[in-house]
């Protein structure tokens, strides 16, 4: 893909990662799936995407910055070809994507890649695909590919992360991420919680937003902040348990697994005490990339270069 091509009518997205503030897994689906309860949280670490009309029937995608695999098994690639047979569109697009999240660390990287692709499309062809439609084609690439239609920065997630409800966000809080050398395959950690919990035959967690009122500080996600994940993931994967300890000792809010991992993150009340928990905990734990960033109210909106098409 030239860069002569994204010229007049390109839209220009920030795809952001998310962190899941808690993450409850219920039980199982009918579907197989497993029915969760999270509180997802936009973060300002963001690929970049650009799309525009090719006005042939080309589709064509560019990745930067990161080895993704084939194209075909992109999930942005993919989320043009569900728009295309849900919408009836036959014109194609041009896409290039600017990899900056991390791959299989928990941070819904590729989802988010989806999701700022159907925006994008939606914006090129409006009105061809409803609403509800963009949920359905974005439920249909991934559990936590809805969330990033967004606009909320901030939803509880049910059902397998696909049912969501927007909750008011919560004040501006410096995160720092623990990027540990390990690459979590979610199937396989469900399949490993499962097997704890099939050995220890406890009772399933219940859902807590059922009970208690949603957050409405800092403090009170810190009182509800748990991953179900952290326990199988740490122990298989020994650089995260690091990670998460080294996090843990600069004294955050709180500190926790990001969806099946690798990702940790603890959460500073402000941006100075991210930067020197940040320096500290990558003594602590050289293994591991650590890095600040803070969380987003909403996600980012499209920008258009030149006139829209
Ligand atoms: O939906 P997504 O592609 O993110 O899911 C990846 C895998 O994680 C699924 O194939 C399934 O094995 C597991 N999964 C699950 N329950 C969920 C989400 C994912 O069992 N709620």
């Amino acid at each position: 893909m030239t860069e002569g091509h994204a010229t007049a009518g390109t839209l220009e997205l920030r795809a952001p990662a998310k962190v899941n503030l808690t993450l409850r897994i219920l039980g199982r689906l009918p579907s197989g799936f497993h029915e969760l309860e999270t509180l997802f949280q936009a973060i300002d670490l963001c690929d970049d995407l650009r799309v525009w009309r090719t006005g042939d029937s080309e589709v064509s995608l560019h990745v930067v910055g990161a080895d993704v695999g084939p194209t075909e098994d992109n999930l942005v690639y993919r989320a043009v070809q569900a728009f295309r047979r849900r919408s009836g569109v036959r014109e194609g697009v041009g896409l290039e994507l600017t990899k900056r999240i991390p791959a299989g660390g928990g941070l819904g990287g590729g989802s988010s890649d989806a999701g700022a692709t159907l925006r994008a499309l939606d914006a090129l062809f409006p009105g061809r695909v409803s609403r509800d439609g963009l949920h359905d084609l974005a439920a249909g690439l991934g559990s936590d590919v809805p969330f990033f239609i967004g606009p909320e920065g901030l939803k509880v997630g049910r059902g397998r992360g696909e049912l969501l409800r927007a909750i008011a966000p919560l004040p501006t809080a410096h995160l720092v991420l623990g990027l540990p050398p390990v690459h979590v395959a979610t199937g396989p950690a469900f399949g490993a919680l499962a097997r704890t919990r099939a050995e220890r035959r406890g009772p399933l967690p219940r859902p807590l937003f059922e009970e208690r009122p949603l957050p409405t500080t800092w403090a009170e996600v810190a009182a509800v902040a748990v991953n179900d994940f952290e326990e199988p993931v740490s122990a298989a994967h020994p650089e995260v348990a690091l990670a998460l300890a080294a996090l843990r000792a600069t004294d955050p809010l709180f500190a926790l697994l990001s969806g099946s991992g690798g990702t940790v993150f603890g959460v500073y009340p402000d941006a100075g005490a991210a930067e020197v928990a940040r320096g500290e905990a990558a003594r602590r734990c050289p293994s591991a990339r650590f890095e600040c960033v803070a969380t987003l109210s909403t996600l980012p909106g499209l920008n258009a270069r030149g006139p829209r098409p």
